[in-house]
């Protein structure tokens, strides 16, 4: 195994194109072949690559997992029993003795129960939301927002989280799955089930069970598990779909259906201990008639709901509220914000094609650049052509004008000399001749 495993080792060290002096076998390749070929040897024999799963296995281990429920429904449909089941403790320890008048106690707000878990060196943070229930008002028109609000202001928490500049530790208190209790009426979904959902499913992955198993029959609970899967596709209620994966073995497939069909849950909810006619210490509850047993998946489906969200579809709830629940919403408030995104910054790109489009976009810059530059030049060029014409002309226009001076000067001289040898003096009181003279004097 070792020895495969080094001869890979050359192998790449060779498509590296790196000689290594220290292989004997390495150098012979590399001699033998053209040093522009790439050699690509045929992995023998084990590598390693698949302990993949692990490694990431063991990274997850180390950073433990963070999953958050929650319960919704109507109030004592038994959400808050069924937490302690969950958790196999009171964690809402009943306040004795209670006053005799006093009713069972009610949640009145959102509250977080939570609590970390270790199973197999695997450690997970396990949180529930237990929610007040509704339907005790006259109007019980908006008792939804209160808990769309809570699921969105952690949504709000983890965006501001990602925004920070050290993301290394995000908490993700996230709702990944929201139970919703259904009373099992037997009939159909009511009007404020569906209203609930409705406002639910775009936010939150949602599992409909129905409370109370133990007060419906087995037929009963079979029928009306149809009748709410029916409303549910009637109203577009999107409910989580458990995801079947190909390539799966027989096993694994055999439980996605087995749980795929149980949805809507039927649970029964009991942190008590009892003993069944025959002896044994269960959790459940005690009839006239008889023991409903929690952990029996002949009674009830709560073992395949836990199941469900601890064993089988943790991942997945997680997968889908991140991937899917929360980029919506993101999306959703982005562009409420006013910032539009754009879908080219996500486009997959090829690398060769954009060091192209790049080298062009480069290269029309240059062009560009030279183009103004030329224009400058051409500009100043014509700029220096039109002082040194002026400046000729001007010059020019001296030159001909000293030459006309210069004319005028010389045919005044030829004119005296002309009169001194005719004899003629010069008239001293020639006025009109002086002054020219004596301007012709004075300019030189
Ligand atoms: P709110 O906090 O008001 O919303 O109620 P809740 O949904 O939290 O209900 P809670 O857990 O307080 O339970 C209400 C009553 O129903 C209690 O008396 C429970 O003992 C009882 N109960 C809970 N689960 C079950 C169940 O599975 N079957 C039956 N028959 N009774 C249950
Ligand atoms: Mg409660």
């Amino acid at each position: 195994m070792t020895d495969s495993y080094a001869s890979s080792r050359n192998g790449d060290a060779s498509y590296n194109g790196v000689p290594n002096g220290s292989s004997p076998s390495l150098a012979q390749t590399a001699q033998s072949s053209p040093m522009t070929s790439v050699i690509r040897k045929k992995l023998m024999g084990f590598v390693g690559f698949s302990n993949l799963p692990n490694q990431v296995h063991r990274k997850s281990v180390r950073k433990g997992f963070q999953f958050t429920a929650m319960v919704v429904g109507e109030s004592g449909l038994g959400k808050s029993t069924l937490i302690n089941t969950l958790f196999n403790t009171t964690l809402y320890p009943p306040k004795e003795p209670l006053p005799p008048a006093a009713d069972r106690p009610k949640t009145v707000a959102i509250e977080s129960i939570g609590a970390d878990i270790e199973e197999n060196g695997v450690r997970l943070h396990l949180t529930v939301v237990d929610t007040p229930g509704f339907g005790d008002f006259v109007n019980n028109d908006d008792s939804w927002k209160p808990i769309v609000e809570n699921i969105e202001s952690r949504f709000d928490s983890y965006l501001e989280q990602e925004n920070r500049v050290n993301r290394s530790k995000i908490v993700d208190n996230r709702v990944h799955a929201c139970l919703y209790f259904i009373q099992p009426t037997g009939h159909s979904l009511k009007q404020i089930d569906i209203e609930f959902m409705r406002r639910l499913h775009t936010r939150v992955n949602l599992i409909p069970v129905i409370a109370k198993a133990d007060t419906m029959t087995d037929e009963e609970i079979i029928e009306f598990k149809q009748r709410i899967l029916a409303d549910i596709q009637y109203h577009n209620i999107h409910i989580f779909q458990a995801p079947t994966y190909e390539n799966e073995d027989e096993e694994t497939l055999a439980e996605a259906a087995e749980i795929a069909s149980k949805i809507p849950f039927a649970v029964v909810g009991s942190n008590q201990v009892v003993e069944t006619p025959d002896g044994r210490q269960v959790r459940g509850r005690v009839y006239p008639w008889g023991v409903v047993e929690v952990d029996n998946e002949e009674h009830c489906d709560f073992v395949k709901l836990r199941q469900m969200l601890v064993r089988t579809y943790m991942e997945e709830l997680r997968e889908y509220t991140n991937d899917v629940l929360y980029e919506n919403w993101r999306t959703e408030k982005l562009v409420s914000m006013g910032v539009i995104q754009d879908p080219a910054v996500f486009k997959e790109t090829n690398p060769a094609a954009r060091m192209q489009e790049e080298r062009v976009l480069h290269e029309a810059k240059l062009a560009k650049m030279e183009a103004e530059m030329k224009m400058v030049f051409q500009q100043k060029v014509q700029e220096k052509e039109a002082k040194l014409k002026q400046s000729e002309e001007e010059l020019y226009a001296r030159h001909k004008e000293m030459k006309e001076t210069l004319e005028k000067q010389r045919n005044e001289l030829e004119e005296k000399k002309r009169r001194i040898e005719q004899g003629r003096p010069l008239t001293p009181d020639g006025k009109s001749g002086t002054g020219r003279k004596k301007g012709f004097l004075q300019r030189t």
